[in-house]
C-alpha cells in the first residue's frame, strides 16, 4: 500500500514530475545551498577588515551557488558608486533582486539572473525561499556597511577626541606651569610682606618702649622741677603766716596757699598721668582697677570689672602691653562708641591671659576699620593689635553696626623671668 502510494504519488517539481523522497530530498539540497550561502556570507562579514569593494566582490561570488540553477545564474552588487559582479553577468528577463539603503543615505542592491529560462516558481523562476534568502543577505550587507561607517565614525571620533585630550593637556601644563609661576611670586611678596610686618612690629615695639622712656623722663622732671619748687613755695608762705597776720595779709597769703595747693595737685595728677609708676610697680590686679578708676571718674562713666584668676606674676612686657592696650581700647569707647555700658574683664588659664573690653555703642565694621587703617590716621586699634602679635597673641573684634563691640585679647601667659 505504501509502496503504492509512494511510487504513485508524484508531484510537480521545477516542472518535473518527482517522486515524493526525490522532492523532499531536492527541497533539503536548496535549504542547505542557501544556508550554506548565508553561513559563508555571514563568515566574510565577520573576516573582512579591508576595503568594503573586496568585500562586495567576494559576497557576489558566493551568490550563484545558493540559486537553483547555479550554472546558468550571475550575480551582481550595487552599493552608491560601487558595482560588482560575476564574470557572466547578463541583465535577463528573469531577475530577482533586494534593495537596501543605509544610515548615510546611500542604496544599493543584490540582484540574481537567470541566463537562460527556467520553469516558473512562486516569483517567475525564483522559489519563495530564495525570496527570503536574497533578503536576509541584502539585510545582512546593508548591517555589515553600517556597522563600517560606525567603525570609521568612531575611528574619527576618537582621533578627534585624543586631539583635544592633547590640546587640553597641553593648555592645562600651560596654565599650571604660569600658576605654578605666580604662586612663586605670591610666595616671595608673601615672605617680604612678613619680613616687613615683623619689621613694623619691631618698630612700633621700639617706638611705644621709647615714648614711655620719654613719658617717664617728663614725669620725673615735671615732679623733680616744678613738684618740688611748688612743694618749697609752700613751706616758705607757711613759714610766712606770723608776718602775713603782722601786716594784715593774712586772707592774701590764705588765697596764694589755696592756690599753691591745687597747682601742686593738678601736677601731681598730671604727673601720674603721662606716666604713673603704677604700671610699673604694680600687678595688673591692681593696676587695671587704677586705670579703670581714673578713667571713670574722669569720664562719668560707670564701668564694670570682673576678674578672675591669678594675675599676679605676669611679665613686665606683657602687663606693660595689656595696661595700653586696655587703656587704648577705653578711650576707643569715649571717642567712638556713645556708650552707655562699659565692661572690663581679666581672665587666666593655665597657658593664656585674656583681656575683654565691652560696650553697648555705635559699634564698627571691621572692614571698614582695615580700610580706614590704610587711608587715615588711625593708629591705636592697629598699634595695640601688632604689639599683641610680637608677643604670640591674638587680638578679636566682634563688632556689628548699632549692637555695640566687644574686643577680645589673648596673650601667651608669661611668668615674671620668663622670657618673652
Ligand atoms: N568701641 C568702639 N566703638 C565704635 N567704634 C570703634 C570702637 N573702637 C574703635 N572704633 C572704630 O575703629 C576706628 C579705629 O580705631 P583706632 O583706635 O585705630 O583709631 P582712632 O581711635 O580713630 O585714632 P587713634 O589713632 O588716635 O587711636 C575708629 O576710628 C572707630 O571708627
Ligand atoms: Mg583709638
Amino acid at each position: 500500500m505504501t509502496d503504492r502510494t509512494e511510487s504513485t504519488e508524484v508531484l510537480q517539481v521545477s516542472g518535473s514530475v518527482l517522486p515524493r523522497k526525490q522532492r523532499i530530498f531536492l527541497k533539503l539540497q536548496e535549504r542547505v545551498k542557501e544556508l550554506t550561502a548565508l553561513h559563508r556570507a555571514s563568515r566574510l562579514f565577520q573576516k573582512s577588515p579591508g576595503k568594503l569593494k573586496a568585500t562586495l566582490s567576494r559576497l557576489v561570488r558566493i551568490l550563484p551557488a545558493a540559486w537553483q540553477y547555479p550554472t546558468i545564474t550571475s550575480a551582481r552588487i550595487l552599493y552608491g558608486s560601487y558595482s560588482c559582479a560575476t564574470e557572466n553577468f547578463k541583465v535577463t528577463p528573469w531577475l530577482q533582486s533586494a534593495e537596501f539603503a543605509t544610515r548615510n543615505g546611500k542604496k544599493g542592491s543584490i540582484e540574481i539572473t537567470y541566463l537562460e529560462e527556467r520553469p516558473m516558481e512562486k516569483e517567475g523562476p525564483f522559489l519563495q525561499e530564495e525570496r527570503a534568502l536574497i533578503n536576509s543577505l541584502a539585510h545582512m550587507l546593508q548591517s555589515h556597511i553600517e556597522q563600517r561607517i560606525y567603525q570609521v565614525l568612531l575611528r574619527k571620533n576618537n582621533m578627534s577626541l585624543e586631539k583635544k585630550v592633547v590640546e587640553r593637556t597641553t593648555q592645562l601644563t600651560r596654565l599650571n606651569e604660569k600658576l605654578l609661576k605666580e604662586v612663586k611670586r605670591r610666595e616671595r611678596v608673601e615672605s617680604r610682606l612678613k619680613a616687613f610686618r615683623k619689621k613694623l612690629r619691631k618698630l612700633l615695639a621700639e617706638t611705644t618702649r621709647l615714648e614711655e622712656q620719654h613719658r617717664r623722663a617728663i614725669a620725673a622732671n615735671l615732679h623733680d622741677t616744678i613738684g618740688q619748687a611748688l612743694a618749697t613755695m609752700k613751706m616758705k608762705l607757711l613759714s610766712l603766716h606770723g608776718e602775713a597776720i603782722f601786716y594784715g595779709l593774712e586772707q592774701e597769703i590764705d588765697e596764694i596757699r589755696k592756690l599753691l595747693e591745687i597747682t601742686i595737685k593738678t601736677t601731681r595728677s598730671l604727673t601720674s598721668e603721662i606716666s604713673s609708676p603704677i604700671i610699673y610697680e604694680l600687678e595688673l590686679s591692681a593696676s587695671i582697677p587704677w586705670l579703670i578708676d581714673k578713667f571713670s571718674e574722669k569720664h562719668q562713666m560707670p564701668v564694670s570689672f570682673a576678674s578672675t584668676g591669678d594675675l599676679s606674676g605676669i611679665s613686665e612686657q606683657t602687663r606693660w602691653t595689656l595696661f595700653r592696650g586696655c587703656r587704648e581700647l577705653l578711650n576707643n569707647v569715649v571717642k567712638h562708641a556713645k556708650a552707655s555700658k562699659i565692661s572690663v574683664a581679666f581672665f587666666r588659664d593655665r597657658e593664656k591671659l585674656f583681656l575683654t573690653v565691652e560696650d553697648n555703642g555705635a559699634g564698627f565694621s571691621v572692614s571698614d576699620w582695615k580700610r580706614k587703617v590704610l587711608r587715615e590716621n588711625s593708629f591705636g586699634l592697629f598699634n595695640v593689635r601688632e604689639q599683641i602679635l610680637e608677643l604670640g597673641g591674638s587680638l578679636d573684634i566682634e563688632s556689628e553696626l548699632g549692637k555695640g563691640t566687644r574686643i577680645i585679647v589673648t596673650l601667651p601667659f608669661q611668668e615674671t623671668g620668663k622670657k618673652e
